[in-house]
């Protein structure tokens, strides 16, 4: 059975399709990543898997339950944030949690501890909300989604904002609680990069239409797709036309001295012959396969325009 399963969701706001027959499928102990530039459709996904906002047509189901027909039973072992959690500043953090639980019936000190603990603010629980900083609000709105021990944890676009050494936080954060919860983790974000480095499995959704899903290494494959050459700083331009003369590769400088270009064609070897036989020393040639974002850009063409 899967964690969560969504079959031909779709949701239309007046003439905009915002979602178009999505099916998409979270196993236990994944950590699935949604991917999808602004605007694709994740928020409006999601909240339709949650069962917070009606889907125009499709349905979703967690651990098996119909979040429409079946709602409290569906979500009763699902911790999520989306767009932003909402707390009340004038209240310590301790204390928020604290009231958000009351809702479900209350929960205990330790258990606030605990997630407090867990998301790195052991030491900050009993500061108001208002003295946050954004970083600290994302982590206090994960704490809160892991209050009641979910099974399942629905995190939309949880780095969103934050400095790298804060997405990195995040990152390692989530690990965590795969690790010591055994929580199954669906998370959406715009950053590719962000998504490579966690993910087992993605999605990508763009222009609301699932283009993809799959394990993270089927996607990219093992093929080495880029090849990397490093030349000195002044010698750039050199390199890139007697790749061009000679070989017919229409090689990028990303930096001085630093080219890159695909790399299923020609043995390195001989490029590296050619370019020291035309006086361009070659300090490093390395080989690596396709990012995330590269895939993307290949899969959805360049265009970054908000549909
Ligand atoms: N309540 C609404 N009414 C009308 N249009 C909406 C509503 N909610 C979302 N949309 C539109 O649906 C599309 C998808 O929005 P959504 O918030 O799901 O995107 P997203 O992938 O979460 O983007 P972001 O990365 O910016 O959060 C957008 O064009 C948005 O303007
Ligand atoms: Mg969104």
């Amino acid at each position: 059975m899967a964690v969560l399963e969504a079959e031909g969701i779709s949701k239309r706001f007046g003439r905009l399709q915002a979602v178009e027959d999505v099916s998409l499928r979270v196993e236990a102990g994944d950590v699935y990543g949604f991917l999808g530039p602004n605007g694709a459709g994740k928020t409006t996904a999601i909240r339709m898997m949650l069962g917070l906002i009606a889907p125009s047509s499709g349905r979703a189901r967690i651990f098996g339950r119909d979040v429409q027909t079946d709602f409290k039973r569906a979500i009763v072992n699902v911790g999520a944030m989306v767009e932003g959690p909402a707390f009340y500043g004038y209240l310590t953090a301790r204390r928020n949690l604290r009231l958000f639980g009351l809702i479900s019936g209350g929960v205990s000190e330790q258990r606030i501890d605990d997630v407090l603990q867990l998301v790195g603010l052991g030491r900050r629980g009993d500061q108001k909300v208002s003295a946050y900083s954004h970083g600290m609000r994302q982590r206090l709105g994960i704490a809160l989604a892991l209050l009641e021990r979910p099974r399942l944890l629905v995190l939309d676009e949880p780095t969103n904002g934050l400095d790298p050494q804060g997405m990195r936080e995040i990152r390692n954060l989530i690990r965590r609680i795969r690790d010591e919860e055994g929580t199954t983790i669906f998370l959406s974000s715009h950053l590719l990069g962000e998504l490579e480095q966690i993910c087992d499995r993605i999605g990508i959704i763009f222009r609301g239409r699932l283009l993809r899903e799959g394990r993270l290494d089927d996607l990219l494959g093992e093929r080495v797709a880029i090849v990397e050459l490093r030349v000195p700083a002044d010698e750039g331009e050199r390199a890139r036309n007697l790749l061009s003369e000679k070989f017919g590769i229409e090689a990028e400088i990303l930096r001085r001295g630093h080219l890159e270009f695909p790399g299923d064609r020609t043995d390195p070897a001989v490029l590296n012959r050619s370019l020291l036989a035309n006086g361009v020393e070659v300090s490093a040639i390395s080989m690596r396969r396709q990012t995330l974002e590269e895939y993307f850009v290949e899969l959805t063409g360049t265009s970054q325009e908000i549909y």
